[in-house]
């Protein structure tokens, strides 16, 4: 039996909606043929998107979205990409094979972002683009009107500015985005941020090129080399749950070495905190975890049929998830941003289509991950005491909302079932709901012809005075709710 304390009197911080954001890519069938199939297209759309990726995600709700990439940005020059579609030309995309149309650009982002309720993320080019050409970006999306730039969005179809707040500046600059020294891309990033101004709204928010995992050198690097005049709002560190087996091949061993980076993730918040807490307030950026999720190898063939980065999305990928967004309520008061790397069709995704342009699309365990976890958007975190929380495989966060106590639990183990304890202190309960995702078989994965395979289920847990008991099988999510007073 494990054991925990939730303390709804010692609170960690807010947990904010940005800690459930999310990663859409120009890679594979991420945007084309994923989230976009243009308006003349068989399969149903609203305005060229995908209606049933639009009406799932709205579901869910998608805080913020973050584009166009990834590696592909520093490659990504937005003039390709707005105007009349037929007069859009074709790039090569370098960075992922295949023909770039731009018959998704800006305006199409910004309408997507519309149709979702999800505030727009724009990461900007650094490796092979200009501070002017950032700088008219920023001009164009969010000058209110009168200017050049202003103008031809109006004349493009948009007289209202976009009011794009966040902004990249570069992505993995110490790798796909330029191979740079940590001190080239500090001094790059104080050029850049000169001219990166508010043109009229809000003062943008610059979020610069944070470590690969938690690579210090890099951290202390940028950060000794910023100064006070262009520093950063936030700085971006990319870390992944890198897997060595095919996404439905999974062994246990397996499984386990990759669900083991999580611990590691959670100890790189917290060293790659305290680290930025060493500087001056004034400069001191937020941490953001730009990019995270699980990297299984990928398999040549599938990638043939649906798309570079192209993974199945199985029940082990939903308990990853699980544990990331443990971690994050538990970290909620270090963390900005957590993106999810990505939306559609690429990596452990939320949604996955029946192949580019297919016309099924349906939810994945991780879909279902996400969706347990809402419940704590915007609520507090709290204190947990007990059985180590960061240590696998059993992982627990709480928080509390007015007068609802949510609690998350993850068994990450594939062979021991787990019963567990939860004493609350310093409220007394109401009676709880609970569901859970769970599958025995850590390869299970939802699949055209059964698309419900794996999906939350209601969950017995039994409330005595102020604790609450319940089995937490292995492989499964749980979450339960119940009121506080
Ligand atoms: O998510 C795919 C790639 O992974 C991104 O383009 C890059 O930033 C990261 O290495």
């Amino acid at each position: 039996m494990k054991r925990y304390i939730v303390r709804t009197d010692r609170e960690i911080g807010l947990i904010h909606p940005f800690l459930h954001a999310h990663f859409a890519e120009h890679v594979g069938a991420g945007i084309y043929g994923g989230l976009w199939v243009g308006e003349d297209s068989p399969v149903p759309n609203l305005n060229g998107y995908r209606r049933a990726a639009i009406d799932y995600l709205r579901e869910l709700g998608i805080p913020l979205l973050r584009w166009p990439g990834g590696c592909f940005a520093d490659d990504y020059h937005w003039r390709d990409g707005i105007g009349p579609v037929a007069r859009r030309p074709s790039r090569a995309n370098a960075s992922w094979g295949g023909i770039e149309t731009n018959h998704f650009g800006t305006h199409e982002f910004i309408g997507l972002c519309r149709a979702l309720g999800a505030e727009p993320y724009i990461a900007g080019n650094v490796g092979s683009g200009t501070p002017q050409e950032l700088r008219d970006w920023v001009e164009y999306c969010n000058y209110p009107g009168g200017s050049t730039l202003a103008d031809e969005r109006a004349a493009n179809g948009a007289p209202e500015p976009f009011h794009v707040r966040y902004w990249g500046v570069g992505n993995e600059n110490w790798g796909c985005g330029g191979a740079m020294t940590p001190e080239q891309y500090a001094d790059l990033f104080r050029r850049f941020a000169v001219y990166l101004r508010s043109f009229g709204g809000s003062e943008p928010v610059l979020i610069a090129c944070g470590p690969n995992r938690n690579d210090t050198t890099w951290s202390k690097g940028v950060m000794d080399r910023f100064g006070t005049r262009a520093h950063p709002h936030a700085l971006a560190m990319h870390y992944y749950a890198e897997g060595t087996g095919s996404s439905l091949q999974y062994t246990p061993e397996a499984a386990s070495q990759q669900l083991a980076s999580f611990p590691l993730i959670e100890q790189a918040i917290i060293q790659q905190h305290d680290l930025l807490n060493g500087y001056d307030s004034v400069m001191r950026p937020q941490l953001v975890l730009d990019e995270w999720g699980v990297h299984d190898r990928l398999i040549p063939s599938a990638q043939e049929q649906y798309g570079r980065l192209w993974q199945f999305t199985t029940m082990r990928g939903a308990v990853a998830v699980g544990l990331g967004l443990n971690i994050f309520n538990r970290q909620a008061d270090k963390l900005a941003m957590c993106n999810l790397a990505q939306m559609v069709n690429v990596r452990a995704s939320l949604l996955e289509t029946e192949g580019p342009y297919g016309a099924r699309c349906m939810r994945t365990p991780v879909y279902y991950s996400y969706a347990l976890f809402k419940a704590h958007r915007l609520g507090t975190a709290l204190v947990i005491e007990g059985d180590q929380d960061s240590s696998l495989p059993i992982s627990v966060s709480a928080s509390r909302n007015a007068d609802r106590l949510v609690i998350s639990l993850v068994n990450a183990s594939c062979d021991q079932d787990q019963e567990v304890e939860c004493a609350v202190s310093g409220a007394r309960l109401g009676p709880p709901e609970a569901k859970i995702l769970h599958d025995p078989d850590l390869n299970a994965y939802n699949s055209f012809d059964d698309p419900d395979h794996l999906t939350p289920q209601s969950h017995a847990v039994n409330r005595t005075g102020d604790s609450l008991r319940t089995d937490l099988p292995r492989l499964s999510v749980l979450t339960i709710a119940t009121g506080i007073s």
